[in-house]
């Protein structure tokens, strides 16, 4: 993420799904674009190809929002978003529970959910990261260290 690179979230995210965007995109003087949704709650989807960009660096949305109940058209979000070589992380928090979620099919680079959505122990949770994006955020992160 350099300065200028944009970060493509939507309008109905969960807090979880904003702050850390914030904070990286104020360390690194990236923007930060956000998908606009419909008065029924849906994400609009034409508003969201215009937001693509050559300076995109990552879309992170919800797939099922907690707020709304809208189950996203993520199939899609990917798919456009990897017609031009963008990774995607999916918020998974609401639909682990409630959807079969298979990583595979999907082919997101990134999935996430907390443990005490399922039931388990609060504080745990998972980051699905596909290896080639996953390994060097790990080896940058423990360079930092
Ligand atoms: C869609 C969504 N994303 C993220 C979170 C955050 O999960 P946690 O409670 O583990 O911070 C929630 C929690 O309600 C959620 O509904």
């Amino acid at each position: 993420m350099n300065e200028g690179d944009e970060i493509i979230i939507s309008a109905m995210e969960h807090h979880s799904n904003i702050v850390p965007w914030q904070l990286i995109a104020k360390e690194k003087k990236a923007i930060i674009k956000v998908i606009p949704i419909t008065d029924k709650g849906d994400l609009i989807l034409d508003e969201y190809k215009k937001l693509l960009s050559p300076r995109t660096k990552i879309v992170s949305v919800v797939y099922v929002s907690n707020s709304l109940g809208t189950i996203n058209d993520v199939e899609t979000i990917i798919s456009l978003a990897h017609e031009r070589k963008i990774p995607v992380l999916l918020d998974a928090a609401q639909a682990v529970n409630h959807l079969p979620v298979d990583v595979q099919k999907l082919d997101c680079e990134f999935l996430a959910f907390s443990g005490h959505k399922l039931y388990g122990p609060t504080g745990i949770g998972v980051l699905y990261g596909k290896k080639r994006f996953l390994i060097p955020c790990l080896l940058t992160r423990a360079g930092e260290t």
